[in-house]
């Protein structure tokens, strides 16, 4: 059995490193929910974490994102330490989706891809009471800027729809049009794919590169392998809590550690290992 940790054998990343995660640990007391990991992200990736229930994913992600503070480590974005609160970690340029959909549910479509944008917009307070020609310029600007992204993700035709009235699938692009509107240049998203169908799965795949495309490196948690593998240039394995191999789909796979805390689950496939829709 390899005890060695095991570099990554992908293609050199091209861009320049804009997440630097250092030694992040979290601990809930006597809990050690994520112990000592360290990730990059470099421009134009899209990275991989994959790991099985209750390994520590979403817990990482919430120390990067500033809903937890690290008990130990730094997370750094384009070489600044980032400040542990949210507001902070979204205007830096990382946007997030969560594993739990956090939609507005009573809001349109479009209003939740607005709500997003509110990072983004200068016009203060005032101007929004006042209602002058500064706001108002802002807000159209953020409407066109919005049905854009709407357009992106194909949700234009449901730009008054109800959010909660959306399939379960459209509310998953929804929030990922959402964390978009912030001009993120990194997005995380924690199982983006969990509860579609086959067909939208490789439509979100399809998105997925899309957004790359566009410039945004992504970071994604994934229980479905096949679209991780599709996807990802390098994944990181968590088990309970530690980073145990980080490499490209034929490191990952064929590692024993991975496939010991799989207890033997195959890697490949749809569903082999089942994402589930715990609360996180
Ligand atoms: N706020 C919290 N307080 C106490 N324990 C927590 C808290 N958040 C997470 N945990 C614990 O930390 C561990 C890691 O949980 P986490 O949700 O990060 O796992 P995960 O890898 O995202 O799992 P899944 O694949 O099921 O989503 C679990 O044992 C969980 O119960
Ligand atoms: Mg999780």
């Amino acid at each position: 059995m390899n005890t060695e940790m095991t570099t990554t054998t992908a293609p050199a990343p091209t861009g320049t490193t804009l997440l630097d995660v250092r030694g992040v640990t979290m601990r809930f007391g006597g809990l050690t929910a994520v112990n000592n990991v360290d990730l990059t992200v470099s421009e134009g990736e899209i990275i991989g974490l994959i790991g099985p229930n209750g390994a520590g994913k979403t817990t990482f992600f919430n120390c990067l994102t500033g809903l937890y503070v690290p008990t130990e480590g730094t997370v750094s974005y384009k070489g600044n330490l980032l400040p542990p609160k949210p507001h902070r970690v979204t205007q830096a340029g990382i946007a997030r989706t969560f594993q739990n959909i956090r939609l507005f549910a009573n809001m349109t479509v479009l209003e939740n891809v607005l709500v997003g944008r509110h990072s983004r917009t200068k016009e203060g307070l005032f101007s929004a009471i006042l209602r002058g020609p500064g706001y108002r310029r802002a807000e159209s600007e953020s409407h066109d800027r919005a049905m854009e992204l709407l357009e992106f993700t194909g949700l234009a035709a449901k730009a008054d729809h109800l959010a909660r009235n959306l399939p379960y699938g459209e509310q998953r692009k929804l929030e990922i049009a959402r964390a978009l509107a912030s001009d993120p240049g990194l997005l995380l998203l924690d199982e983006p794919t969990a509860g579609m169908n086959p067909q939208e799965t490789r439509a979100a795949e399809e998105l997925v590169f899309a957004i790359r495309d566009r410039g945004i490196a992504i970071l994604v948690i994934e229980h479905d392998m096949r679209f991780i593998f599709n996807l990802c240039d390098r994944t990181a394995v968590l088990v309970q809590g530690q980073k145990i191999v980080e490499g490209d789909r034929e490191t990952v796979q064929n590692d024993e550690r991975v496939i010991t805390a799989y207890l033997g689950a195959p890697l490949e496939g749809t569903g082999a290992a089942a994402s589930t829709e715990a609360d996180q």
